[in-house]
Formats: C-alpha cells, sequence, structure tokens
C-alpha cells in the first residue's frame, strides 16, 4: 500500500486556536520541542462521533504538560471543543484524533523559559493498529523503562517514545509485531504503545504503571473486568511469570483490546476471557459519553 504523508493530506487541523488547512500546519525547524522534546500529546479514538474518554485524556494532556514544566494555554473545556470541532470538520466520525503541545522557536536552548506553547489537534481515519485479528506476537525490547527519578514516566512525553521506536524497530526487524519493556528492576511495564494484561488463574493481572503510561484503555478495561466480577490484581510482575498466563493482552487506545499471540518462545491462544474483555470494550467505546462515564469512571 503507498504511504500517503502526513504533510500532504487533504483537511483540516487545530493550530493555536483555529481551523487552517492541513499542509499549512508548517511548524519551523528551530522548534524547541523538535530539538529538546519539549512536546506532549494524547491519542484519541472517535467512534459515531464521540471521542472515547475525551475529558480524560485532555486532562492528561495538560498533566503530561505541567509534568514537562508549561503550561497550554487553554482550558479543558476549550481543549475538548477543539478536538471535537476538528473532527467536525474533516467529516469524521470514526477516527484517531492526536493533539500535540510544544514549545516554540523563540528560544533554542536547554533553558526555554519565554518560548510560547504551541497546541494543535489532527484527526485521520485509522482502522485498527494491529492487522492480525488472531493475536499479535511479541519480543522482549533490549531498552528499559527508565525510572520516574530519571525521566517524568507518567507524562505522555514524546521523548519517552525514543526507546520506544528503538524497540519497535528492533522488533519489526525479528518479524514481530511489537516489543515487550520491562522496567529499569527488570519487571514487566508494557509494550511500546500500549499495557499490558495476562490471565492467571483466571484472575486478570496487570504491571502497576508506577513508570509508564496508566493507560486509560487500561483503567476501562479493568473496570469491565470487575463488572465481569472477575479479579483484577495490580502488581509488579516479573518476566518469569509470564510463562504462569493461559491467556495475555493488548490495550490502548491504538490497539484496543488485541489479543498476544506469543511472546518470544511463549504461546497464548486467545480465550474466553480476552473475548469477553474485547466484547466489552467494543460495545463501551460505542457508547454515548454519558453511559461510559458511568461504567468505566
Ligand atoms: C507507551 C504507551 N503505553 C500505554 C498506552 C495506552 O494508553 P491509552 O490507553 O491511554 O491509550 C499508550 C497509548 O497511548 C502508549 O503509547
Amino acid at each position: 500500500m503507498a504511504l500517503v504523508p502526513f504533510d500532504d493530506r487533504d483537511g483540516h487541523i487545530w493550530w493555536d486556536g483555529a481551523l487552517i488547512p492541513w499542509r499549512e500546519a508548517q511548524l519551523h525547524v528551530l522548534s524547541h520541542g523538535l530539538h529538546y522534546a519539549s512536546a506532549v500529546f494524547e491519542g484519541e479514538r472517535s467512534y459515531n462521533g464521540n471521542i472515547f474518554r475525551l475529558r480524560d485524556h485532555t486532562d492528561r494532556l495538560i498533566n503530561s504538560a505541567r509534568l514537562l514544566g508549561f503550561e497550554i494555554p487553554y482550558t479543558a473545556d476549550q481543549v475538548d471543543a477543539a478536538c471535537k470541532d476538528v473532527l467536525a470538520a474533516n467529516g469524521l466520525t470514526d477516527a484517531y484524533v492526536r493533539p500535540i503541545a510544544w514549545r516554540g522557536s523563540e528560544q533554542l536552548a536547554v533553558s526555554a523559559q519565554l518560548t510560547k506553547i504551541h497546541l494543535a489537534i489532527a484527526t485521520w481515519a485509522w482502522p485498527k493498529y494491529f492487522a492480525a485479528s488472531e493475536g499479535v506476537r511479541l519480543t522482549m525490547a533490549t531498552w528499559k523503562r527508565p525510572s520516574p527519578e530519571t525521566a517524568p514516566t507518567a507524562a505522555k512525553a514524546a521523548g519517552l517514545y525514543m526507546i520506544g521506536t528503538l524497540s519497535k524497530h528492533e522488533a519489526e526487524a525479528c518479524g514481530y509485531e511489537d516489543a515487550l519493556m520491562l522496567d529499569w528492576r527488570g519487571q514487566v511495564a508494557e509494550t511500546t504503545g500500549a499495557n499490558i494484561f495476562f490471565v492467571i488463574n483466571g484472575e486478570l493481572h496487570t504491571p502497576t504503571p508506577d513508570c509508564f503510561l496508566d493507560g486509560i484503555t487500561r483503567r476501562s478495561v479493568m473496570a469491565l473486568a470487575r463488572r465481569r466480577q472477575m479479579i483484577v490484581i495490580e502488581r509488579p510482575i516479573m518476566p518469569e511469570e509470564i510463562g504462569q498466563a493461559t491467556e495475555a493482552f493488548l490495550a490502548g487506545t491504538a490497539a484496543e483490546v488485541t489479543p498476544i499471540r506469543e511472546i518470544d518462545e511463549l504461546s497464548f491462544t486467545p480465550g474466553q476471557i480476552t473475548q469477553a474483555l474485547q466484547k466489552d470494550y467494543d460495545a463501551l467505546v460505542r457508547m454515548t459519553p454519558d453511559e461510559v462515564a458511568k461504567i468505566a469512571a
């Protein structure tokens, strides 16, 4: 399939308060965000015209910026409205939505106190993240998620994706769909763009998100599992324990709920629990925001 470059598409992008033609959304090369990774972003999905858990994403965006030491110059209400506007302006109802905030080009040095903070929001149709519906194959990454003393790990910050891209490229080069990353202690963390769950003795186990993203999908899946009376356990998980799992799956805005077929030499068969939560999640994302709030608050 031919690649359509992201800078050469039709449509509109919301940029610092206005909708502008897609191809005009150009950034100066001497932007602080580009050189020093002073950028935070979100990944959201709209289903039937509703952006799933929009306010949670907006709150995380604003908080990510604060963790990087800057304040997005729009309120959460304004950011929510802008996300909806850009979706409508592009005539999309089922799409991915990508807000990004970054430091501008007023200063280009480590110190950047006087830079202007920008916000842009784009949207595009984006069906499934993983093509393999029967499950994905993962390999262990060589890079480790850093400790919260080393990086602002709770932020969805551009700089934290540097090791994600390296890990994903390494995995793809070996024929895998993605990489499973451990953290600096050697505990299981997440993949390069999603959280991970294991079914062990019929219970749902997932790593405690103390140095990686506490995904909004992850939290939704935990709520759905509890509604099914399942036991959900957040805890440190060592890689040696993965072999005890009978099922494993990924959870993320892009990945949604995706079964895992293999992690290196270990194989899993997507079973009843994964399928039930996949079904519940598919139903949840298509509910109205009020219904979602009641189920996955
Ligand atoms: C590194 C990483 N972990 C986890 C997630 C899952 O987060 P969410 O469910 O909020 O999309 C994502 C996706 O945004 C991610 O990029």
